[in-house]
């Protein structure tokens, strides 16, 4: 990509995080989603960092300032009223002073805030601002293994697709069929006025969804209850890694900062897990699979949440096998990484988690894959992410057989990550 291109993207890329941003946190993008999402909240602060680092604090620091007391970091606030979006705060009802969801969503924040820290130019403030953020963070990790691992294995369990952050995976196909649908409140969707209905979950899925919300809501989202009353328990190793790898860079900063007991408490809860996540390895598919913990068994779909995992500190091996199944799909696919098997019959190229491909995804396997030595298969992800952009623009996600773009449109995580690859290719 030449000089001239990059310094066009960065400053469209920069354009869509200020038009998104609401002052102390950022919509995801302007209709589909007005609030402020957990996981978007941590890329789009890698974003901002870029060209504002106090902004990019202030996004987690909002983030942080809705924890519930019990240690849950919920994965909408609700910091506005919005007719526009469906389910809002009136139909989670969980009596936050400013209203969020019930649930949470992919733990980004420990690597996030690692990044920030460690990215500073500004060292006093990075130190202040990451000694207030570090013990929330850690009270988010201890919560997540309390509620989520009640049995102490190592591995925390999804209550619903939305925590995932991967909706309408074909990962869950199976599992769902457990959640009913009797007795839901009859509703009207909003996520179809504002996106293609064939890019968006099924109204099948969507009943289950909120079934799901009503029931945890009649516990009075009493986390110490919900695990054990779901129908729907996933141990999804994706968002485990993530899980594992925040709390490994939690530990970093931790120890840069003297806060040695913190740090050892974050190491161990990382290796635990990381030595648990061996169970999901599957070798027919040279990567990782959800366990449904309700069943026992490994759930046969090989998703992207089995990919994901080479963000964190899995055996080199593991990493090699994940290279090689991404490389395979470069072969079938014009663009990569596809959220889901393009081999698999089930795969869809443009319904949203069964098929497009994410940059934020993409991201996370780039990281990964770099840090363990498989560069010549990252610089494939990376240039064919940019090559999307360039094709169809800032989308929420793209169809990997055409590039189509899918979804929202001017998306801020999709805008932030062009920032991040851009600058990791301009140091490389
Ligand atoms: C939605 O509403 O589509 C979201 O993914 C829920 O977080």
């Amino acid at each position: 990509m030449t000089a001239q291109n990059t310094s066009r993207l960065q400053d469209l890329a920069v354009e869509v995080l200020k038009e998104n941003d609401r002052g102390t946190y950022t919509v995801p993008t302007k209709g589909l989603y007005p609030f402020q999402w957990n996981w978007d909240s941590c890329f789009t602060a890698l974003g901002q960092a870029h060209f504002d680092e106090d902004r990019a604090w202030t996004e987690i620091e909002t983030l942080f300032a809705h924890q519930w007391p019990d240690g849950m970091v919920p994965h909408i606030v609700f910091h506005v009223h919005d007719e526009g979006y469906f389910p809002g705060a009136d139909v989670w009802q969980t009596g936050r002073p400013t209203p969020t969801s019930g649930i949470t969503q992919p733990a980004v924040a420990g690597f996030a805030l690692r990044q920030l820290f460690e990215r500073s130019k500004d060292r006093d403030a990075a130190e202040r601002r990451a000694r207030t953020l570090l013990p929330k963070a850690e009270k988010w990790s201890a919560w997540f293994y309390a509620n989520r691992d009640p049995k102490g294995q190592g591995l925390v369990a999804i209550l619903h697709p939305w925590e995932a952050g991967r909706d309408n995976s074909i990962d869950w196909d199976e599992a769902f069929e457990r959640v009913p649908t009797e007795g839901i409140a009859p509703y009207t969707r909003r996520d179809t006025q504002h996106a293609d209905p064939a890019h968006r979950p099924t109204k099948a899925q969507y009943d289950r969804y909120l079934w799901l919300v009503e029931h945890f809501r009649g516990l009075g989202w009493d986390n110490s209850k919900l695990h054990d009353a779901s129908p729907f328990q996933i141990v999804d190793p994706g968002f485990n890694a993530i899980l594992i790898r925040g709390c490994q860079d939690l530990a970093v900063v931790a120890e840069a900062l003297g806060e040695t007991e913190l740090a050892t408490r974050n190491r161990a809860r990382a290796n635990k897990g990381l030595a648990a996540l061996e169970q999901l390895w599957s070798d027919t598919h040279g990567q990782y699979l959800c366990l449904d913990r309700v069943t026992g068994t490994l759930v046969d779909s090989a998703s992207i949440g089995g990919l994901i995992p080479v963000f964190a500190a899995i055996p080199p091996e593991r990493a090699k096998a994940i290279g090689a199944v991404i490389q395979r799909q470069a072969e079938r696919l014009k663009y990569i990484v596809a959220s889901h098997d393009p081999a698999d019959e089930r795969f869809d190229a443009k319904r949203y988690w069964r098929g497009p491909v994410w940059l934020v995804c993409n991201y996370l396997i780039v990281d990964g894959l770099q840090a363990a030595g498989e560069t010549a298969v990252a610089e494939m992800i990376t240039r064919s992410s940019l090559e999307l952009i360039e094709q169809s623009g800032f989308a929420e996600y793209y169809d990997p057989t055409t590039g189509e773009a899918c979804g929202g449109g001017r998306f801020t995580w999709t805008a932030a990550m062009v920032l991040e690859f851009l600058a990791s290719r301009g140091r490389g």
